[in-house]
């Protein structure tokens, strides 16, 4: 099982280093009670845990609303989905080069269109449709971002790859499967407060704070994530800490940038600070691309 959507800040190649930091019931019993994931994105560590352990009931949490239309409709309507998947993979594969990129932006705007008059809080018919053109548009525009305009309009160019693979139904299924006993939640991570009990173990991974003013990829969301976001979140943290949960968060280290940088050492200040390899794959910079610092603050 894989992440169906490339995401800015996917986690898959950290799985490793965050496996062999679980919780230590965790990793005897190889089971987790109760698992919440207040910024899921693209789902790496989900779907990961999912894999190896035994997962009793899952929060997912995520403020962009058409990632969580997508997955509640890979829960509730999956054949539908691969349906419609499939007759946009055939109409795809047929088209040479350019017809190819004159596809994409008429989905595109089909995609911006939908926006206008769609219903966010009730699952409906134009969910499966709108989820198909996620996965279709995320796969095959430029580097799987979701960037929106100020109007709230999907702005990212086409992509240009030879063979994207948005097509997977095998893995659709899985993922079906997989988001059974979960609960999927469109909203500020602050809405898990409710959920978090003592059993809970929670891994958080907020958008990035920005390395320096030009690699700014954290813009998941019109909102965008502030220095006063960070701290809002660090009271999140001590909140659920003294609640007894286990708690495990990543995010890029200031210090790749600037040795002087206490960002997090301030913020998370009592708490177990590691720093890890990552090779980081979305940089504006190319020079920049390569062996860089990951985070994981633990409070165990
Ligand atoms: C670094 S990404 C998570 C990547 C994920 N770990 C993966 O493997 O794909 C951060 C996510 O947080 C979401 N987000 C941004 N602001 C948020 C907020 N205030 N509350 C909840 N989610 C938020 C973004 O939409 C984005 O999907």
């Amino acid at each position: 099982m894989r992440p169906f959507l490339k995401w800015a800040g996917g986690k898959g190649q950290l799985l490793k280093a965050f496996a062999a930091r679980l919780p230590e019931p965790i990793k005897e019993s190889k089971a987790i009670p109760r698992y919440l994931e207040p910024f899921v994105g693209g789902g790496a560590m989900f779907f990961y845990l999912k894999t190896h352990y035994q997962i009793g009931q899952a929060y997912l949490f995520d403020i962009n609303p058409d990632l969580i239309l997508c997955y509640k409709v890979l829960q509730q309507q999956p054949s539908a989905l691969i349906t419609q998947l499939a007759k946009i993979s055939g109409e795809f594969a047929q088209k040479n080069k350019e017809e190819r990129k004159a596809f994409y932006y008429k989905i595109r705007t089909r995609f911006n269109k939908q926006r206008q008059t769609l219903n966010l809080q009730v699952f409906n018919q134009t969910w499966i449709e709108r989820a198909c053109l996620l996965i279709f548009l995320n796969k095959t525009c430029y580097n799987g971002l979701y960037r929106l305009n100020q109007k709230g309009e999907f702005n990212v160019p086409y992509g240009s790859y030879t063979n994207p693979r948005f097509y997977d139904p095998e893995n659709l299924k899985k993922i079906h499967h997989a988001l059974q006993d979960t609960q999927l939640v469109w909203g500020d991570f602050e809405k898990a407060k409710e959920f978090v009990t003592k059993e809970s173990f929670v891994y958080l991974d907020p958008p990035y704070r920005p390395l320096n003013a030009t690699a700014n990829f954290t813009a998941y969301s019109r909102q965008g994530f502030s220095d006063q976001d960070q701290k809002r979140l660090a009271v999140f943290y001590k909140e659920m800490d003294r609640r007894g949960a286990y708690l495990m968060l990543s995010n890029s280290d200031p210090k790749n940038e600037d040795l002087a940088d206490n960002f997090f050492e301030v913020l998370y200040q009592g708490y177990r600070i590691e720093r890890v390899p990552a090779n980081r794959s979305i940089n504006s910079d190319a020079r920049k691309r390569g062996a860089i610092n990951e985070l994981i603050i633990r409070n165990y």
